[in-house]
């Protein structure tokens, strides 16, 4: 990566910060086949549909190597959030139907999938490595908690600090569903179980993630993310040519069996991102 602007002598100058990140490991001829025809499940129909024109050939605008660009300005945001002592971690919860059983934070890093649990980080490994043979993908949910986070940061209405961490992950690919706290569980709960007790010393119970009225709370802000399986599949699927000519087509080529690992440093950057900018308004007010 190279720094264009912005930063001199290990410090920020104010102007703004360009992060330059070239892809030198290109291989355009497994997408010659997007030139005719669609791909289920990913973005080639629509962004036809929308422009009538688009770059097929990898590099694209919904191409998940975008990615990289969110985890190089989740570093900077990271770096404002420090000082604060903000921390944001992201792991695999379950990929493939398999659910982390324990959640060591420690072990995060030292597993090829973020995965809390040596155990399933293990079984994850090889229900990738059985699904790459029969051509086909996974989805998965990860969790992001973020421990040290002030009580005041967010919006009262339209920029809810819950409502901007929910568009600021589900603007990643793959990623379909989002929680906060209890997430979709808090339906099933009663007020007399979900409202958690205010305390002198804090919160008895964090059903709400975090984040109440639209700020936080002072807790620990806890998210979760639903990724769905790789569109790119090694398998003959039904599709149409541009013409909207049914066709089959089956997709070769480097493609991921899912998005993750590679999506949870990305998610850890967007939480980063949103906070970052949270913060930076809060200290607007006097
Ligand atoms: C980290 C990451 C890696 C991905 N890798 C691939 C891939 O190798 N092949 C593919 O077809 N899609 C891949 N995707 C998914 C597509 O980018 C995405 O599903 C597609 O653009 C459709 O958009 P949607 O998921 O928002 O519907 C990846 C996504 C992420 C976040």
């Amino acid at each position: 990566m190279e720094i264009l602007s912005g930063v001199f002598e290990d410090l920020t100058t104010g102007a703004p910060i360009t992060l330059f990140i070239r892809n030198r490991d290109v291989d355009t001829r497994p997408y010659e086949i997007l030139r005719r025809l669609f791909r289920p499940g990913h973005g080639d129909y629509t962004y036809f549909k929308k422009y009538g024109h688009f770059d097929f050939r990898g590099g694209g605008r919904y191409s998940a190597r975008e990615t990289a660009a969110r985890v190089a300005a989740g570093v900077v945001a990271g770096k404002m959030l420090e000082p604060l002592g903000v921390k944001v971690v992201a792991y695999t919860l379950e990929l493939g139907g398999i659910r982390a059983g324990c959640i060591d934070l420690d072990l995060v890093e030292k597993s090829p999938f973020y995965c809390p649990d040596p155990v399933s980080s293990q079984r994850m490994e090889e229900a990738v490595s059985n699904t790459r043979k029969e051509g086909d993908s996974l989805g998965g949910i990860a969790e992001i908690r973020v421990t040290g986070c002030p009580a005041g940061l967010g919006e009262p209405a339209f920029d809810k600090l819950d409502a901007d961490l929910a568009k600021a992950v589900m603007s990643v690919g793959t990623v379909k569903g989002v929680e906060i706290g209890a997430g979709f569980e808090a339906a099933r709960l009663k007020g007399s179980e979900n409202n958690d007790p205010i305390t002198p010393s804090g919160f008895g119970s964090n059903w709400a993630g975090g984040i109440l009225g639209g700020i936080s709370n002072g807790d620990e802000i806890l998210l979760r993310a639903a990724m769905k399986p790789i569109p790119s599949i090694s398998q003959e699927q039904d599709t149409v040519d541009r013409e909207g000519h049914p066709s089959k087509m089956n997709f070769t080529g480097r493609q991921d069996i899912a998005s993750i690992p590679r999506i949870i440093p990305v998610l850890e950057a967007m939480v980063k991102i949103v906070l970052a900018d949270h913060y930076l308004r809060s200290k607007t007010i006097p």
